[in-house]
């Protein structure tokens, strides 16, 4: 178990000035779904977990999703640049489940929870302010770029301390490079989302491999024109008219595979971009459940909620996930993860 000081320090400083703790400190704003998965052909040659056995129902296994905005703010933001979230909860035989919890970017923050630590307080937002065209014009001189114009209704953000921040530690540079140049999704089902960690799948002869899973949309990736930004409140609109009547959306699940060199327990760093992928399934969407209560505020995925199959890697970030996210989960009242034994 993860020092529990650690884990309250962690998730009080993900709290910003006028979000809940009545609410997710970070990804509050979120919509649910559901739908099913089917396994690829070749999936459970790569994975024995039971959602990669080919299903015993035509239209495959159940599954839960919760698309999310990434940052604390309780206000509707859809338009501002932000990362995402997908969590997807697969239902298993006998009330079993596991979660997939994935997120626009490709890495992560920080290597160690102690670090990440160091960067959520270091980057905690700011009063933010447009850049006058003189500020810019100097920041252009010194080979810097400008900051980006405050979106409508924004008035703090964390991007100008993040970037002091991975000026100086050069372990954050990847993500928040990353992070302050997102921009925002026509749609959540028209970006990529990434699982990052690497977990520990075992194959049908009962080999292991060292894997990253991301989800892929049918519908493409496609993000808003920056110099236009939509409205603030148009996500969740968009999912329940493409779901409704009888339409559905799709992603596939994409399991690269890692090779030797390629680091397994630091989830800042990328792999090759030429690692072997395998399609593992594809997942449809089609429905958004009336009560959100329970089919997205109460939720409470876990990425350490797995199933046999799939080991967590040794990743320290992967491992404090587990108690940080059942911590939010108590203090905001959510159904308990399914792992934790507490009846929700
Ligand atoms: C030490 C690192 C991290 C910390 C401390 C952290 C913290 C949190 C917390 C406290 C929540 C709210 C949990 C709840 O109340 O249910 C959350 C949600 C979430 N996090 Fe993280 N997170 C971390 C890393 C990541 C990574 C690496 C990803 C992407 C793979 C990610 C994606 C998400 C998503 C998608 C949600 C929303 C889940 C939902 O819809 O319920 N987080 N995170």
């Amino acid at each position: 178990m993860a020092d529990p000081k650690l884990v309250k320090d962690i998730v009080e400083a993900l709290d910003i000035r006028g979000g809940s703790t009545k609410r997710r400190p970070v990804h509050t704003v979120g919509i649910g779904a559901t739908g099913h998965f089917i396994p690829s052909p070749v999936a459970r040659d790569f994975c024995i977990a039971e959602h990669f056995h080919p299903p015993s129902q035509p239209e495959g296994i159940p599954v839960d999703v919760r698309f999310s905005n990434g940052m604390g703010v309780v206000a509707e933001h859809d338009g501002w640049s932000d990362v995402r979230g997908m969590a997807v909860r697969f239902h298993l035989t006998d009330g079993k489940s596991t979660d997939l919890v994935a997120m626009t970017l490709p890495v992560f923050f920080a290597p160690t929870p102690k670090k990440f630590l160091d960067f959520a307080l270091a980057a905690r937002p700011v009063r933010c302010r447009r850049e006058t065209p003189w500020q810019k014009i100097k920041d252009y001189l010194r080979l810097e770029l400008p900051m980006p114009d405050p979106y409508p209704g924004q008035t703090e953000r964390p991007n100008e301390k993040a970037i002091a921040f991975a000026n100086e530690n050069v372990w954050a540079q990847p993500a928040v490079i990353d992070a302050s140049s997102i921009g925002a999704p026509t749609s959540y089902v028209r970006a990529m989302y990434h699982a990052v960690h690497t977990f520990v799948v075992t194959g049908k002869e009962e080999e292991t491999r060292w894997v990253r899973f991301s989800w892929s949309p049918i519908a493409g990736v496609l993000n808003t024109d920056p110099l236009k930004p939509p409205e603030d409140d148009y996500l969740k609109q968009d999912l329940i008219d493409r779901l409704a009547g009888d339409r559905t959306e799709r992603f596939s699940l994409v399991m690269h595979i890692g090779e030797e060199g390629d680091d397994f327990n630091d989830s800042t760093q990328q792999w090759p971009p030429h690692r072997k992928r395998v399609m593992m399934g594809t997942l449809t969407l089609n429905h958004v459940p009336e009560d959100q209560e329970a089919h997205s505020e109460k939720l409470s995925f876990n990425p350490w909620h797995l199933t046999p199959g799939i080991e967590p890697s040794g990743d320290p970030i992967l491992r404090i996930r587990k108690d940080v996210y059942e911590y939010s989960s108590n203090r905001r009242g959510g159904i308990p993860c399914p792992f934790s034994g507490v009846k929700g």
